[in-house]
């Protein structure tokens, strides 16, 4: 008999990908956002007549259902238009995997163009910015009538301002002829406009929607509406209103809640349990607030993870309160690592751009400090995040060290 390697796993899991982050449920299993998908359905709606819809600003806390609630309608959105005869072409970026302007011109382009209806070509190198612009507004001039493009966690984005700014003015700078554009602007942060300049604001803002954190009930109804990703009678009585309670904490964070839910089952999967049990859900919550850390530090070259374990393992050490991290302690550390890995160190120049990095991904902070009298001032240098869970993140991305 040949043997089975699947035969003796077994899993909790229906359908594992309704837990999953990206997964758009559709609008029975939305709860309680009804008035924000009202508010963008009108900001939206002259698109389902073939005119210009307006461009958006979304704001909220991470896990507060931007991005589903955008997904889901602009979805419908183009449904909706499709019936009456036009043509809706949606691009979605995730910011926070786009490395630059072109890089981000060139994903929209190539999921708005239809290369039968356009004649357009899309190449993934080998043309100016401006160039690959061109291409785009050519694309969706042939393939649609109306484009939507949603720019995600925009404010992770490097350019955002130069592709805000050219986006949401590509109407005004009738760039496009044939169709128009909306732009959907998403971001974690309440005060990202602080940092935009006018114009931009101007033409981005002309509807602004703001996503409230949800309670502790509402985190139970989104994880009770998703209970058949699970077969029936393998959730322990009270498991939706613990993960819920936990994920409501610090603020009403769906995004937790949901990584929770789905650890707790892959932990009864790894253990060989038939059922997901309360006593799972401790090391669920752990498995997410570490990933909150890991998703940030995945995305960064070695020698920034050196630098930023170097941080941690400082923290770990003492109370930084009384006595703080100096980026020169950092350095000291950073270059002590490098050696014994034997890799030769970056010039405290480059590190010190390194942590300007980490300070713009929100891993560290930095503050000047007077040094006292005759020593001028220093930086110092504060972990954003627990050190144990930062440090255990850096392993896990790095696990040759
Ligand atoms: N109102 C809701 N109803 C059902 N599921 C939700 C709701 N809000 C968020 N979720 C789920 O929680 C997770 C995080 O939501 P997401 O839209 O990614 O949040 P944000 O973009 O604000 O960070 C996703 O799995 C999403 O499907
Ligand atoms: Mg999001």
């Amino acid at each position: 008999m040949p043997k089975d390697f699947f035969g003796g796993i077994s899993s909790v899991f229906k359908n594992k990908d309704m837990v999953q982050i990206d997964y758009v449920v559709d609008e029975d299993r939305i709860i309680g956002r009804d008035e924000e998908l009202e508010s963008l359905a009108q900001s939206l709606y002259p698109a389902t007549n073939g005119s210009k819809p307006s461009n958006c600003l979304v704001y909220g806390k991470p896990g507060t259902g931007k991005s589903l609630s955008v997904k889901f309608i602009t979805q419908k959105l183009k449904e909706k238009a499709g019936e009456n005869g036009y043509s809706v072409g949606i691009a979605y970026v995730d910011c926070s995997q786009s490395s630059s302007e072109t890089d981000a011109v060139i994903r929209i382009a190539k999921q708005l163009n239809d290369p039968d209806l356009s004649d357009v070509r899309i190449p993934d190198t080998g043309l100016s910015t401006g160039q690959f612009y061109q291409r785009a507004w050519k694309a969706m001039d042939a393939t649609h009538d109306i484009s939507l493009i949603i720019l995600d966690e925009i404010d992770k984005h490097h350019a955002y301002d130069d592709l805000l700014m050219t986006l949401s003015r590509a109407g005004e700078a009738n760039k496009l002829t044939d169709s128009s554009l909306g732009v959907i602007g998403i971001s974690n942060k309440p005060r990202f406009t602080d940092k935009l300049n006018e114009r931009t604001v101007s033409s981005l803002g002309e509807r602004r929607h703001v996503f409230p954190p949800y309670t502790a009930n509402e985190l139970k109804e989104i994880l009770e509406a998703r209970k058949d990703a699970f077969y029936d009678g393998v959730l322990e009585e009270g498991i939706t209103a613990r993960v819920a309670a936990l994920s409501a904490r610090e603020y009403g964070d769906a995004r937790k809640a949901m990584d929770i839910f789905r650890y707790a089952g892959e932990i009864a999967n790894e253990n060989q349990s038939e059922t997901v049990k309360d006593e799972f859900i401790d090391e669920a919550f752990e498995r997410a607030e570490r990933d909150e850390i890991l998703e940030i530090i995945s995305t960064l070259p070695h020698h920034s993870t050196l630098v930023i374990q170097s941080v941690a393992a400082l923290a770990a050490d003492r109370d930084t309160e009384k006595n703080p991290i100096t980026t020169t302690e950092a350095y000291n550390l950073y270059q002590r690592k490098c050696s014994i890995e034997e890799a030769s160190p970056l010039s405290e120049r480059r590190v010190r751009d390194l942590l300007e990095e980490a300070e713009f991904l929100e891993i560290i902070t930095r503050n000047t400090k007077a040094a006292g009298k005759a020593k001028g001032s220093r930086t110092i240098i504060t972990l954003v995040d627990d050190p144990e869970k930062t440090l255990e993140a850096c392993k896990l991305v790095e696990p040759n060290d």
